[in-house]
């Protein structure tokens, strides 16, 4: 079988992870493409001279030339700027846009067949400009923000709780913006509600519900946090770890149910826009949205955060995006 190329476009600090977490894995060849010259060849070149240390067998070419995406199976979209300290991710919307346009143009020319996941912010605007400038089906373009987000709370939530991570799941739906909605009714460890576990851990419902609140809260400004902290840039590592993920499911074709900004067609009530909601993942990209039972609160939660969606696109449908 051929090897499976990936074409990842930004090859900033995400773009990096990305190749170095593509490398480790032997996920396929890879081709960074940024727009700054000799950046991606550098890295490329770091990344290759740690393959025989780290025993892997792939290409890692860096380049300023769209020409060598040609053929690509997967892109993975980080070009773009990340937000700055007191930045909202909608700050990024105008100066990301245009790059978007270019970067889709050039995904359309040469890699006409792959299947996109776009981790460029403000995300689901992003991901709705990358499909209409493509022109690809809906579910070969995709978004990146539901694993990240959901991996936060998950991890806030161990944290609390005093147990591994490995055992939690926690679900954030809706858009990549602060009006994300984690869903503290499905959030469990092992099948064992958390709220319960907090409510035993305290021995009082009012403070379990308290101590939820505030991880519902710190999750939803977890990208602040970050960007707060590291003053030049936002999150990386957790942004790339998470990609690879969807971009394993779609490879390997696993069937993987992860939170993805996807496509909806009138599920949830919501129609024509693109939306984290859990989804299963494959060969074709988003094969499946799965629905969820939500409560009235849940749902008000998440048509509000449709609605921060809805102002994002048609603000680029005036900029004439
Ligand atoms: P970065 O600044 O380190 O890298 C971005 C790269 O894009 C730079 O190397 C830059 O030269 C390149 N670039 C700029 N214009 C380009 C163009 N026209 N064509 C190709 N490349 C171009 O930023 P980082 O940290 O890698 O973040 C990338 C994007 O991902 C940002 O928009 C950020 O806000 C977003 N992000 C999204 C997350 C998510 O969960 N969806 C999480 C974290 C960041
Ligand atoms: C994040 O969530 C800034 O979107 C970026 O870390």
């Amino acid at each position: 079988m051929p090897r499976r190329k990936i074409a990842l476009i930004g090859g900033g600090q995400i773009g990096g992870v990305l190749t170095q977490l593509i490398a480790l894995e032997e996920l396929g060849d890879v081709v960074l493409y940024d727009i700054v010259e000799d950046l991606p060849q550098g890295k490329g070149l770091d990344i290759a001279e740690a393959s025989r240390v780290d025993q892997f067998d792939v290409t890692v070419k860096g380049t300023n030339n769209y020409q060598d995406i040609g053929g690509a199976d997967l892109v993975i979209v980080t070009a773009g700027l990340p937000r700055k300290p007191g930045m909202s991710r909608d700050d990024l919307l105008i100066t990301n846009a245009k790059i978007m346009q270019t970067v889709a143009e050039n995904i359309k020319k040469y890699a006409p067949n792959s299947i996109v996941i776009v981790i460029s912010n403000p995300l689901d605007a992003m991901v709705t400009l990358c499909q209409k400038v493509t022109g690809f089906a809906h579910n070969k373009v995709i978004g990146q923000a539901g694993v990240l987000d959901s991996s936060r709370f998950a991890t806030f939530i161990a944290w609390e709780l005093g147990v591994s991570v490995k055992d939690i799941n926690a679900l954030v739906l809706g858009g990549h913006g602060d009006t994300m909605v984690p869903l503290v009714r499905y959030a469990n460890v092992n099948g064992i509600p958390v709220m319960e576990l907090l409510e035993r851990k305290y021995k009082d419902a009012a403070k379990a519900k308290e101590v939820m609140d505030a991880m519902v809260q710190r999750t939803k400004m977890a990208g602040g946090e970050v960007v707060k902290l590291l003053k030049t840039g936002s999150a990386f590592y957790s942004p790339a770890a998470s990609a690879i993920a969807m971009a394993k499911a779609v490879l390997n074709d696993e069937k993987r149910v992860l939170p993805t900004c996807a496509y909806l067609n009138g599920e949830f009530g919501i129609n024509g826009y693109y939306v984290g909601v859990p989804a299963v993942l494959g060969a074709n990209g988003v094969e499946r949205v799965i629905e969820i039972s939500l409560n009235e609160e849940e749902k008000n939660m998440l048509n509000n955060s449709v609605e921060a969606v809805k102002v994002l696109v048609a603000d680029m449908d005036r900029l004439g995006f």
